[in-house]
C-alpha cells in the first residue's frame, strides 16, 4: 500500500471509529450533492470537518466566520457546534458553490443559523465589518490563499480576545518550506503565518497532516486582546 493509500485508509479507519455520534446523512449528501454538481473535491476530510466542530466547542463559539463555503461541507460540521441561536457567515466567490451550499445547509437543518454571503470575500467582509456584528469566536480562512494575509487581517478585525483563527492548507506538499516555490498562493500562506508568527495580538502554531487529502496541515492562531 502506497503511503498517501494508507493515509486514505486511515482516515477511513478513524471515522469509522470515532466520527460515530454526528448525525452523517447531512454531510454525505453534501458531498454527494457537491460531487453531482461538478464542485471540485477539496473540502476538508470527515475527521478535519470533525476536529474543526471540537475546537468551535472547545471555543463555546456562539458566533463563525467561514471564508470559502464551497459547498458547505465544512460549515456543516463547524454549523453543528453552535447553540440554536447560535450565528455562522459563510462567504463564497462563486455563485455556483453558494447554492450548492445554501441547500446542503439547509438540509442540515442549519439555515436559521447559517448565513451564505455570495461575492469576493473581499468585498463581503468590508461589509461584514460595516454592519458592526459581535466578535466571532471563530474564524475558519480556506479560500484562495494568495489572500491569506488580507484575510488574517480581517480576522484580527473582527474577533477580540480568546477568539479562534484557523487556516487551512498551509502545508500543500511541503511547498511552504520550499524556498524556490514563489507560486502565489504559497507567498500569501507563507505572508500569513508571518503575521502569526509576528503580531502582537497573536499566538499560534501550524500542524502537518496526512490524510485523504494528501501531505497537507493548518495553523491555529489564539487571539490575545
Ligand atoms: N471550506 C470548504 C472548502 C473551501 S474550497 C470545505 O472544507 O468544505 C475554497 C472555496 O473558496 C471555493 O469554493 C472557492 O470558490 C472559494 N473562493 C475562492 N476565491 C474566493 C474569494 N475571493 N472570496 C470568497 N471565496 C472564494
Ligand atoms: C485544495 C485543497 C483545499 O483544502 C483548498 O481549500 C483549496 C484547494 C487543493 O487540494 O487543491
Ligand atoms: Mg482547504
Amino acid at each position: 500500500m502506497g503511503e498517501p493509500q494508507l493515509w486514505h485508509t486511515v482516515d477511513d479507519y478513524f471515522a469509522g471509529r470515532l466520527l460515530t455520534d454526528t448525525p452523517d446523512e447531512a454531510l454525505a449528501a453534501a458531498l454527494r450533492d457537491s460531487d453531482a454538481a461538478g464542485l471540485p473535491r477539496i473540502a476538508v476530510s470527515a475527521p478535519a470537518g470533525k476536529l474543526l466542530q471540537l475546537l468551535a466547542q472547545v471555543q463555546g463559539a456562539r458566533s463563525i466566520l467561514e471564508i470559502g463555503t464551497l459547498g458547505g461541507y465544512s460549515t456543516i460540521w463547524l454549523g453543528r457546534a453552535l447553540p440554536p441561536d447560535g450565528r455562522l457567515v459563510t462567504l463564497e466567490y462563486d455563485p455556483r458553490h453558494a447554492e450548492v451550499a445554501v441547500r446542503n445547509i439547509a438540509r442540515a437543518g442549519l439555515d436559521q443559523r447559517v448565513e451564505v454571503r455570495v461575492g469576493a470575500a473581499l468585498d463581503s467582509l468590508p461589509a461584514l465589518a460595516d454592519e458592526n456584528p459581535s466578535p466571532f469566536d471563530l474564524v475558519f480562512i480556506d479560500a484562495d490563499k494568495v489572500n491569506n494575509p488580507r484575510y488574517m487581517e480581517w480576522a484580527l478585525r473582527l474577533t477580540s480576545a480568546g477568539s479562534l483563527i484557523v487556516l487551512d492548507n498551509v502545508v500543500r506538499g511541503g511547498r511552504v518550506a520550499d524556498p524556490d516555490n514563489t507560486d502565489p498562493d504559497v507567498v500569501g500562506t507563507r505572508a500569513a503565518l508571518d503575521i502569526i508568527g509576528s503580531h502582537p495580538r497573536l499566538t499560534g502554531t501550524a500542524i502537518q497532516t496526512v490524510g485523504t487529502k494528501g501531505y497537507d496541515g493548518f495553523a491555529l492562531a489564539r487571539v490575545l486582546a
